[in-house]
């Protein structure tokens, strides 16, 4: 046999020993916690065959506690560039079968890398997260590891988008690289994110609490926002990846891709016509006005179970990507708190860094009001809605379906905040107030006279007109016409350039 021959085989040895990872045991136990491991993962992530692997033979460098004697090719890493639908990715998947996924500094120099050039080629960096934090053995060294990541994190926020998905443990100061990116999508029950874990929780407080009620998936995607995305397992937490990628451009100097469709730019729908209740204190469900009014009625929704006051998602509008913002009228009537106004305005800021036009349905009686609000900064966190809307340069279309009152009618995408359409229903009331709230600040005394005064507000403000009549909004539309009156205004804005102030950076209200 010719020593090329011989090379040969070594090389395909070695990849095939660095392909087992931490060896076959270990990969069992994986599977038997209902995981699958980080090469089945990017199997399952990435276009067949499209996936190059990077820093295959990479070991650690550490030698305490006998680190020396052992090492594993990759060092407990995969990374590499692939393809998702044919439309280049850079990834990292952490293989907690080699010491748990832990993260050494040559562990942190490979993800830095695929990091570096996600941001330097303009494309997706995923990172799928399955570790036991920073590899206790290497100290220090594990700890610059992050901030480094951490820095690249902060580095291509707003230029490549960046998803994390959680399939394992992610603790300690390891949550806030996945924090730092776009999107995160945690798995239930093999998943959990938390700064500190149930036993030190009880140490110092003194509160019993079990993984998954410290911080597993179902806590972080209704209770803290923390996860975008719940998938039951890891094929449909892949699956909700891929999706996601599929309304987002490759870096912040593209649009994202068109989706060909089959469904008529024209398409009214009568029932529209019909689904604002005649009282206007009765809820009705706005996922069936976004339904009729996208593309196919297809809707990627975006922290699904959280503060799920207000409804953020994406959606195709004629093959183009939309963020669509709701209020949804079924759920505290609409109402705007800190967690709808904080969800809401990290939407719009990923659209507008990422082009994607933005569509405002609005149906939104006014701010949460009360202590606990006011406490938990109500006035800061609405804000930053606000500050979002008004920041924003891309195309921003609104439709007011019924009530829009005071600050969250600012808010709402207004015109005053650089809307470029506003539409409005029929049936839409834009106001200060809504009218009992009017009179009985304008008639303390009204008595008997109260519901008189409330007609006589109703019949001033309680509709479109005083909003039209002076330039606020472009135009009253029937509402079976709103996917086509949308699409067309997207259609008008595909040149629309606008500017803001040249500066270091803003100062949003954090
Ligand atoms: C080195 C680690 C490790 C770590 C796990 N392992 N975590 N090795 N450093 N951080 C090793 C284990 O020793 C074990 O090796 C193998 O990985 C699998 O771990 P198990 O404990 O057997 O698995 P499991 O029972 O599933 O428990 C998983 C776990 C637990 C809950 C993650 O391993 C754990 O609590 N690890 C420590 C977590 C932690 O405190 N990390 C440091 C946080 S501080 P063998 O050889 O026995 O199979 C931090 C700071 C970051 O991360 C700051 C950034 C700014």
């Amino acid at each position: 046999m010719s020593i090329q021959t011989d090379k040969i085989r070594e090389l395909v040895e070695r990849r095939a020993t660095a392909k087992l990872g931490g060896g076959e045991k270990r990969i069992e136990a994986q599977h038997q916690k209902g995981k699958l491991t980080a090469r089945e993962r990017l199997a399952l992530l990435l276009d067949e065959g499209s996936f190059e692997e990077f820093d295959q033979f990479v070991q650690h460098r550490c030698t305490n506690f006998d680190m020396d004697k052992s090492h594993i090719d990759g060092d407990g890493v995969v990374t590499g560039q692939g393809t998702i639908d044919g439309r280049l990715v850079y990834v990292f998947a952490q293989d907690f079968t080699v010491n748990g996924g832990s993260l050494s500094k040559t562990m942190s120099e490979k993800i830095c890398k695929v990091m570096d050039m996600a941001t330097r080629n303009g494309a997706p960096c995923i990172g799928l997260n399955d570790s036991g934090g920073a590899r206790i053995q290497e100290g220090i060294d594990a700890l610059a590891g992050y901030g480094e990541i951490f820095e690249r994190n902060i580095l291509a926020s707003g230029v490549v988008p960046q998803i994390s998905g959680i399939f394992g443990p992610c603790a300690g100061g390891a949550v806030y690289s996945p924090a730092l990116t776009d999107f995160t999508v945690m798995v239930k029950d093999t998943s959990y994110m938390f700064l500190t874990g149930p036993a030190v929780v009880k140490q110092v407080t003194g509160e019993e609490v079990s993984q998954e009620e410290l911080g597993g998936a179902d806590v972080h995607s209704s209770k803290s926002g923390v996860a975008h995305f719940a998938a039951a397992d890891d094929k449909e937490g892949i699956a909700m990846i891929k999706e996601l990628l599929s309304y987002l451009p490759q870096n912040n100097m593209q649009s994202a891709p068109v989706r060909p469709t089959a469904d008529p730019a024209g398409r009214a729908d009568d029932a529209l016509n019909d689904i604002i209740p005649d009282n206007p204190n009765k809820a009705y469900d706005m996922y069936g006005v976004i339904g009729s009014i996208v593309d196919e009625g297809k809707f990627f929704e975006v922290h699904k179970n959280y503060a799920k006051n207000i409804i953020v998602g994406f959606a195709h509008m004629n093959g183009q990507s939309v963020g669509v913002v709701a209020n949804q009228p079924n759920v505290l009537a609409g109402v705007l708190d800190i967690n709808a106004s904080r969800k809401a305005a990290r939407f719009v800021r990923f659209c507008d860094a990422f082009n994607i036009p933005l569509v405002t349905l609005v149906d939104v009686p006014g701010f949460l009001c009360g202590t606990q609000q006011e406490y938990g900064a109500i006035i800061t966190n609405g804000a930053k809605l606000l500050y979002a809307y008004g920041e924003a340069t891309v195309p921003k279309v609104t439709v007011t379906l019924r009530k829009s009152y005071g600050g969250a009618h600012i808010v709402m995408s207004c015109k005053q905040l650089r809307g470029d359409v506003n539409y409005a229903w029929p049936t839409a009331s834009i106001a200060v107030m809504g009218a009992e709230g009017a009179v009985d600040v304008l008639f303390k005394d009204a008595g008997e006279e109260r519901e008189k005064k409330i007609d006589e507000y109703n019949d001033l403000f309680s509709n479109p007109y005083r909003a039209a009549e002076k330039g606020y909004i472009e135009d009253v539309i029937e509402p079976r016409n709103t996917r086509f009156r949308v699409i067309r205004a997207l259609e008008t804005l595909k040149g629309k350039r606008q500017d803001v102030p040249a500066k270091k950076h803003d100062n949003l209200p954090l």
